[in-house]
């Protein structure tokens, strides 16, 4: 059994998720952080790559903090920061028995493209910036095979950013 495991994400217009690896992302928007700090204090808990944690720089406060690494020795864990190389799958099996039913991964690219590669994602959370980049990186620049979406909802979260709310169609192949 897993929890049920949300994509949260912000693109530019043409598809681009970060400038380069250690991007702050900040061209995203006030209203694209109030909702993410809404869907990950709902869920209790956020799922991330180390470089990502990185660039925000600390442990988001009221929710679960599980960063990937391959190397977790080489970090301290706190109150609401775990450090681990438990692999996707695994990662949530353990997650759920500890009690957590939903998860939001927070990306980045790397970690995105592993759990929608293992079929472990039911939901995503795109908010899509009114820019297009010349360069960067993709949402999932290691997607191994086609995701069937279906569109659940569509927001203007401001007068400038779309939400689009897509739930992983079970057609998965
Ligand atoms: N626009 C958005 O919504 C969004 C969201 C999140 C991040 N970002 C941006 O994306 C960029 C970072 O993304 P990224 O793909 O370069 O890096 P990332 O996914 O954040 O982190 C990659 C690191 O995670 C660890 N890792 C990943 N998979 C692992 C596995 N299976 N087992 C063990 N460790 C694993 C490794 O850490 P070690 O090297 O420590 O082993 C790896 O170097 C940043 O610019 C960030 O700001 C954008």
């Amino acid at each position: 059994m897993k929890p049920k495991t949300i994509i949260m994400a912000v693109l530019s217009a043409n598809g681009i998720v970060a400038l380069s690896h250690d991007d702050p992302v900040d061209w995203t928007s006030t209203e694209d952080r109030k909702l993410f700090k809404e869907v990950t204090l709902d869920a209790g808990i956020i799922i991330m790559g180390r470089k990502t944690y990185e660039m925000i720089g600390k442990p988001l406060h009221g929710r679960l903090n599980v960063v990937i690494t391959r190397y977790p020795e080489n970090h301290t864990d706190s109150k609401d920061l775990r450090f681990t190389s438990k692999q996707p799958r695994k990662l949530l099996e353990l997650l759920h028995e500890s009690g957590f039913s939903k998860v939001v991964i927070a990306g980045g690219p790397s970690v995105f493209s592993q759990f929608l590669n293992q079929q472990l994602v039911d939901e995503i959370y795109l908010t899509v910036m009114p820019v297009f980049f010349h360069s960067g990186l993709s949402l999932a620049p290691s997607l191994e095979q086609t995701v069937p979406l279906s569109l659940e909802e569509v927001k203007e979260i401001s007068s400038n950013a779309l939400l689009l709310h897509y739930l992983v169609r079970s057609d998965h192949d």
